[in-house]
This record gives structure tokens, sequence and C-alpha cells, in this order.
């Protein structure tokens, strides 16, 4: 499965400008708690040492203290002052990982389904694809997160951040990913039966190699003159899947409810990182996809062998 070869995956993994600068202030907050648990340990075995029952106790109250106005200054501005310091750090990054998006445009629009992934790109003559991501590495990335139907959270755990995709509720994030690589994600917000399979495969790639992918994809997919694949594309126009699918340059196949399926042969999985693309698994995929992914969308079309067989040769020829 092509998702093995990913990145390992951690936080810590650092992919991006913002999680570089997450992890840092993450650093800190350990380095200060580290320093504060460190002085309460030592004063409170000082003071067990010190003040500790001795053995001519004879059992009469201690003295009694009411009242330290020194004291109780020290003990109140030294947090306060720890705790004001955390927080003005923590608003810089924010404000430096999240900045104001004002009337810009997203680069990325990522459209949370049940249960895969929509990924448009509005200024690259709006190509549009699914479950696997393309970024270009060295370049700040406007996202705009939105949802198809229920709350999903978009996080690539190597970009630091997490971010709610709400219906009817746009919200934003940049990402600035720095080294090429394969980062995995998943949805963070529980959305329903497959949440767990709700995967992200993100590819960050060098710019040369990100430009040439969206040519690719804004190119019309070439068609196969392959008699399986002419009846395979008969096929697919004449049952219910253009209901759900769009293939860009069929009239017919205009429908955006399922993943779009313009370049689909040039996807490494099928079922968002589910198994691997090729035209067996798209057999199976189409004649049962309950079996695979339970209570997905999409349902079992019962097509005959041959049928699903020739619908596959006729998919994964639009490379
Ligand atoms: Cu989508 Cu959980």
């Amino acid at each position: 499965m092509d998702i093995k070869n990913a990145e390992f995956t951690s936080i810590f993994n650092v992919a991006s400008l913002q999680n570089g600068a997450l992890v840092d202030l993450h650093w800190f907050f350990l380095a200060i708690a580290a320093l504060i648990a460190c002085v309460v340990t030592g004063l409170l075995i000082a003071v067990i040492a010190k003040f500790r029952t001795p053995a001519d106790d004879d059992g009469s109250e201690p003295r009694q203290v009411k009242g330290n106005i020194r004291l109780e200054i020290i003990w109140t501005a030294i947090p306060l002052l720890i705790v004001t310091v955390l927080g003005v750090l923590t608003a810089v990054v924010m404000i430096k990982v999240n900045p104001a998006v004002g009337s810009k445009k997203p680069d990325v629009i990522v459209i949370g389904h049940q249960w895969w992934w929509e990924y448009q790109y509005p200024k690259y003559n709006n190509v549009i694809t699914a479950n696997e991501l393309y970024l270009p590495a060295g370049k700040n990335f406007l996202f705009e997160m939105r949802s198809a139907d229920v709350v999903h959270s978009f996080w690539v755990v190597a970009f630091g951040q997490k971010m709610d995709c709400i219906p009817g509720h746009p919200t934003n994030m940049w990402v600035h990913p720095t080294k090429p690589g394969k980062y995995l994600g998943s949805c963070s917000e529980f959305c329903g039966a497959q949440h767990g399979l709700m995967r992200i495969i993100a590819n960050v790639v060098p710019q040369a190699e990100f430009d040439e992918w969206i040519k690719a994809q804004q190119a019309m997919p070439e068609h196969s003159t392959d008699p399986a694949a002419l009846r395979g594309k008969k096929l697919f126009n004449d049952a219910t899947c253009v209901q759900c699918h769009r293939i860009a340059g069929d009239a017919e196949a205009e429908s955006q409810i399922g993943p779009d399926l313009t370049h689909i042969a040039q996807r490494k999985t099928l079922g968002d990182g589910l198994i691997d693309n090729n035209t067996e698994n798209l057999t199976k995929w189409m004649q049962n996809p309950q079996k695979f992914k339970a209570g997905v969308n999409m349902p079992n079309m019962r097509l005959t062998d041959e049928d699903a067989h020739d619908i596959a040769i006729y998919l994964e020829s639009l490379k």
C-alpha cells in the first residue's frame, strides 16, 4: 500500500513553518513547566526535611503565623508573570501561524465528505481531485475548509494545525510546507461510521513537480480506444454512475456528490487510502463498496463481472 511509504507521523516531524512555530512554543512551555516542577518539588522536599517532627516534640501546637503581605505579593506576582508571558507568547505564535486572511482567495479548498476529502485548486483552472492532496514545498498556501455534510476536522500531523470543516461556515488555515514528503493525517472530529477511515494523504513535492502535477490535472484525460474501455464508458454514462461522479470534458458526468474521477488513474489508492488503485481492486470496489467501507454513500450497483470490469478498464484509462 502506497501510504506505507509515508513519513514518520508525529507532530515533532516538522513539515511546515507553522508547525515549526508551534513545536518551538511547545518546547518553551515544557521548559517553563519543568522548571516550575523542579522548584516546587525542591521546596517541598526542603520543607519536609526542615520541619519534620523532632524526636523531643512535646506535642504542643506550633507557632501560628497569620498574614504576610510580602509573601502574598510574591506568590501572586510570580504566577501572574508566568501566565502573562505564556499568554503573550501564545498570542504572538497564533498571529504568526494564522494571520488575518482579509480578502485573500484560497489556494486550496478542502471539502470534507462522509468519508473522503475533496480538494479544489481555484487558482489553477479549478482543478478538482480527491483524497490525495498535492502541495509545493516552499510556498505559503491558504486553505479554505468546508464540509458537504457533517462537521469534519482536517489534520495533517506534520503540519501541526487542526481545523474544523463546518457546514455553511468556511474556516481558513495557512500551510507553508518546508520539505518534500508524503505526510499522513486523518479526520479528527467524529463524523460517523467510517470516521476512522477518513484518511488524509498530503504529498509535498518540489515546485517543478507540483507544476507538472497541476498541468497533468488541468489536461483533459486521455480516452482509450480499447473496446472494453469504450463499452465501459457507455455503461458508466448510462448507469447511475454519472449521478454522483464528475469527469471533466464529459457533459454527462458533471455531478460532484462523489469523488471527481477526471484523472482517477493517476491516484495511488482507492476508497481514501484504503486499497491500491488498480483495475482488479476498482472492479471489486464497484461490485460491493459496502464490503470495503460499510456505510459509504456509494451503493452496491449490482454490476455483472463483465460490466464492472469494463467500467474499471475505462476509469483506469483516465490518466
Ligand atoms: Cu470526517 Cu471524522
